[in-house]
Parts: C-alpha cells; sequence; structure tokens
C-alpha cells in the first residue's frame, strides 16, 4: 500500500519541477540580456544603410516605415537628452531635388555636398543627401517634402541622434565649428538659446504676438533647434532630435487637412510657425539660437547679416533680386578662409 503512495507523490514532484522548469525557460527565453540595454548606445548600427535616391515612394508617405523612428535606449539614463552627442550620431541632411531657385547656381548640389561631405569627414558626422522628389505630398508646395526626408533620415540612420537639415543654398563659411561642441552640447543650449524673446509672425512692430520663448527650459527638453530672422522662424537650417516629441511634431506639420494640405505662404515654415504661437508644449521643446548661430543671411545688420566666423551663410530670398549665383559665387570663395572680410560692426 504504501509503496503505491509514494510511486505518485514522486511523480508528482517531477512532474511539477519539470513544468517549472519549462515555464522559466519560456518565460526568459526571448529576452535580451540586460548588458545588451545597458551597452546600447546609438553608435551601434542596426542595420546597413540604404538609400536608394532614385525610386519614388508610392502612395502617402506616412505610411512609409521610414515613420518609425524609436527613442534610443541611451536616453534612457538620469540625464535623459541632456548629453553632448557623439560626433558620429550626427547627421548633415541635405534634402533637396536641385530644382527651385537654387538651379540658377551652376551645378549648386554637386558642390555643395561635397563641401558638406569634408566638413562631415572633418568631425566624424555622417553626410546624407536624400531626393525630395521621391516623396509623395499631394499638392503641398514642395518645400513640404524636407519634412518626411528627415523622418528617412533618422530611418536609413538607426544611430543618428540629431539631424541637421540645411537648404542647397546654404555654405559652411566656418568648418572649424563643431556642431556637437557648439550648438548641440547641454552647455551651449542653455547658455545659446533666447529666452523670454518674441517669436515672430511678421514684423514685431506691425503685429506683437505678444508670445514668447520660455525664460527657463530643460535643456533635455529641446528636440528641435531653429533660428528666426527680422520676420519668422527659418526652417533653412534646423537641427532636429531624435526622440518622440520631434516624430510628433513631424506628423503634425505635415497634417493634411490642417496644414500641409492647405495653402500656406511659407509651407512647412509657418507650419512649425504656426505650432509654436499656438502651444505651449511646443515652445517648451522647440529652441530658438540667434539667428548667426548657423543661419546667417547675406543681408542684415549683426543680428543677422553674416559676420567673419559664422558657421555658415543663407542665400534666403536671393531669388528676389536674381542675385542667387552671384552671391553664392562671392561667398563660396570666402568659405574656410581666415582673412577679415565681414568683422562685426562692419557696414554691408
Ligand atoms: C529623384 O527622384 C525622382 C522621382 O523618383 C527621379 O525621377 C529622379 O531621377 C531622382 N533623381 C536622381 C538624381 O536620382
Amino acid at each position: 500500500m504504501q509503496g503505491f503512495q509514494v510511486a505518485p507523490r514522486r511523480s508528482i514532484i517531477l512532474a511539477v519541477s519539470i513544468i517549472t522548469i519549462f515555464v522559466v525557460l519560456f518565460r526568459f527565453y526571448g529576452d535580451v540580456p540586460v548588458d545588451y540595454y545597458r551597452n546600447y548606445g546609438p553608435g551601434e548600427t542596426l542595420f546597413p544603410i540604404q538609400v536608394d535616391n532614385t525610386r519614388p515612394q508610392p502612395g502617402y508617405f506616412k505610411a512609409q516605415p521610414e515613420w518609425n523612428f524609436n527613442v534610443p535606449a541611451s536616453s534612457k539614463g538620469w540625464k535623459g537628452y541632456a548629453k553632448t552627442p557623439k560626433a558620429s550620431d550626427i547627421v548633415v541632411l541635405t534634402a533637396s531635388d536641385g530644382g527651385g531657385h537654387n538651379s540658377a547656381i551652376p551645378n549648386v548640389l554637386d558642390r555643395v555636398l561635397k563641401d558638406r561631405q569634408e566638413y562631415c569627414d572633418k568631425h566624424g558626422y555622417t553626410n546624407l543627401w536624400l531626393n525630395t522628389s521621391r516623396y509623395d505630398i499631394g499638392d503641398a508646395h514642395r518645400t513640404w517634402s524636407k519634412i518626411p526626408a528627415v523622418a528617412e533620415a533618422f530611418s536609413v540612420n538607426p544611430n543618428a541622434e540629431w539631424v541637421w537639415l540645411i537648404d542647397t543654398d546654404i555654405i559652411i563659411m566656418t568648418p572649424d565649428v563643431s556642431l556637437s561642441r557648439d550648438v548641440l552640447a547641454p552647455e551651449a543650449i542653455k547658455r545659446g538659446l533666447m529666452r523670454h524673446t518674441p517669436i515672430l509672425d511678421g514684423q514685431l512692430k506691425k503685429n506683437p504676438t505678444n508670445i514668447f520663448t520660455p525664460q527657463d527650459f530643460r535643456v533635455e527638453d529641446i528636440d528641435i533647434l531653429i533660428t528666426q530672422d527680422h520676420q519668422s522662424v527659418n526652417t533653412g537650417s534646423t537641427f532636429f532630435r531624435r526622440t518622440a516629441f520631434t516624430r510628433w511634431i513631424l506628423e503634425m506639420m505635415t497634417d493634411y487637412t490642417m496644414l500641409m494640405g492647405k495653402e500656406h505662404v511659407g509651407a512647412e515654415q509657418d507650419a512649425i510657425k504656426h505650432l509654436m504661437l499656438e502651444h505651449q508644449l511646443v515652445r517648451d521643446h522647440v529652441g530658438i539660437y540667434p539667428q548667426r548661430k548657423f543661419n546667417a543671411y547675406v543681408q542684415g545688420g549683426d543680428n543677422m547679416g553674416y559676420r567673419d566666423g559664422d558657421l555658415a551663410v543663407h542665400f534666403a530670398g536671393c531669388w528676389v533680386g536674381g542675385k542667387c549665383a552671384t552671391w553664392f559665387e562671392e561667398y563660396w570663395g570666402k568659405k574656410g578662409k581666415k582673412e577679415t572680410w565681414r568683422p562685426v560692426g562692419g557696414s554691408h
């Protein structure tokens, strides 16, 4: 009798043990070791970069996987995003099809791309050109296609933490300027951003908005860096950080029924301006640097016009007087030069 009772008890214990082992095994089987997350940095390329600049993206571009970008795990530390990015995590993006008013400048796209490659090589950034004619943006103005290009830049560079979107009609004048140290580092942002500064919607005297940039902000919240000219923010030279906020605002800007599909004189630039004027949340995440930080113009006083040592010059509005080619060649001949040419306080 007793032998009978022992045998089933043993087999029950055995069965329970085996089941437990399987449960434990399957519960954790698919898990990635914790070290993987601890050591994960956006510097790891998870799949090779593949850009096909010839093939159109059919259908409405938001359906493209390009819009899925994940926040790097490295940003989940206690400092969050308040850290200086590695050079290899910075992408310099030229989103262009080489057309528009820029075609007045001979061979402009090839020339600036080669020049940006040299700048990237010097610092260790990634140079990227995306052919904007591939994006399906409906009937919207062509400059809207810069926005899906930003999303694709994040997608094809899984390690990119910051994307610098620069128009084709911009020349990097001072290649010694480091994006990570001088523009993107927490200290640079903390010191450099304009606090309690009016956000413009046309000239301030004619149209006081009474909307200001925050007096105080958290560096780790700043996901977009932009500049403002005498009338409005300008998207010709803008930095985007890979965050959920960035993805959200790119989606909002290209909302077809509310913004992209409507007639806006300033296209994507008006969209971001509108969102900044309307929403405190957006103002908390979009930092405004003084214009000459990375978007000096040819014309303008000491706040606006290019001066020696400025990172870049933008030929915004050059088509108005048919000046694109002249201005471009003048500045092209001076890029990287150290002699005094346009000193601060100099007349223009
Ligand atoms: C840019 O994309 C368009 C549309 O897909 C294509 O027709 C054109 O050839 C591309 N341009 C270049 C230089 O690859």
